[in-house]
């Protein structure tokens, strides 16, 4: 199964992937963590998209595409993938449905997740990660047990900088004028879903499988 997650930051799509990804075995792609990891490698691709992560501004479609198209095409995406950041503009949807064309394969579904700002600034932030093992925490959802440490590993955790309040006002602002147009184009092809993203992630991850078993039937 090929499916996309589409929303505002901060509405949830890195955490359900996570669940849905070990539920249906197929790979969580997250366009976000993909670059991150560059970035903070230091790699020329990572020192290319860092000013523009930094002030949430989308990163060129040429840079994304090269990167996406590599994954797209490799063995682990063969049976299937879960889409997360990616597309986020009208052209690297169409880009998407290019590259999946060379292999005979298409999107079957994209779920939209449905969430005010209000929770989304709330949610982000209140965002923190660990910078031992990556686990995220929340000031206000998921409380570490000790002020500013890892519950699993013990190391600090931090902010993302782009957690910053008037960075995410930008990414919410991006999102809105940007995502639009990919979330028309998939529901003229009757393959968009909503679900109300401010639930507990299980019952999230309940209602998503309730909706992918429906397709099949
Ligand atoms: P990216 O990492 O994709 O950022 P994003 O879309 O803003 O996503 P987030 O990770 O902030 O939010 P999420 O929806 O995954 O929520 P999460 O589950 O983490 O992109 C970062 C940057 O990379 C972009 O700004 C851009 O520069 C660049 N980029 C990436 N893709 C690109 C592309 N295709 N083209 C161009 N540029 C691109 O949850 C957030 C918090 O909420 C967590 O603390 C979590 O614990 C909590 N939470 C989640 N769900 C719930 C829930 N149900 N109830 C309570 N708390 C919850």
């Amino acid at each position: 199964m090929n499916l996309v997650l589409l929303g505002p930051p901060g509405s949830g799509k890195g955490t359900l992937a996570k669940l849905l990804s070990s539920q249906l075995n197929i790979p969580h792609i997250s366009t976000g963590d993909i670059l991150r990891e560059e970035a903070e490698s230091g790699t020329s691709l990572g020192k290319k998209v860092k000013p523009f992560m930094e002030k949430g501004e989308l990163v060129p479609d040429q840079t994304i595409l090269e990167v996406m198209k590599e994954r797209i095409r490799s063995s682990e995406c063969q049976k299937g993938f879960l889409l997360d950041g990616f597309p986020r503009n009208f052209h690297q949807a169409l880009e998407l449905d290019d590259m999946l064309k060379n292999s005979t394969k298409s999107i079957d579904m994209v779920i939209k997740f449905d969430v005010s700002d209000d929770c989304v600034l709330k949610r982000l932030g209140g965002r923190l990660i660990c910078s031992g093992c990556g686990a995220d925490f929340n000031r206000y959802t998921k409380p570490p047990q000790k002020d500013l440490m890892c519950d699993f590993c013990g190391s600090q955790l931090y902010q993302r900088p782009d957690d910053a309040q008037e960075v995410i006002l930008n990414r919410l602002k991006v999102y809105k004028e940007q995502a639009m147009p990919v979330e028309k184009y998939y529901n003229n092809q009757g393959k968009l879903r909503r679900i109300n993203a401010e639930l507990d992630p299980s019952l999230i991850l309940k209602n998503v499988l309730n909706i992918l078993q429906s397709k099949k039937e």
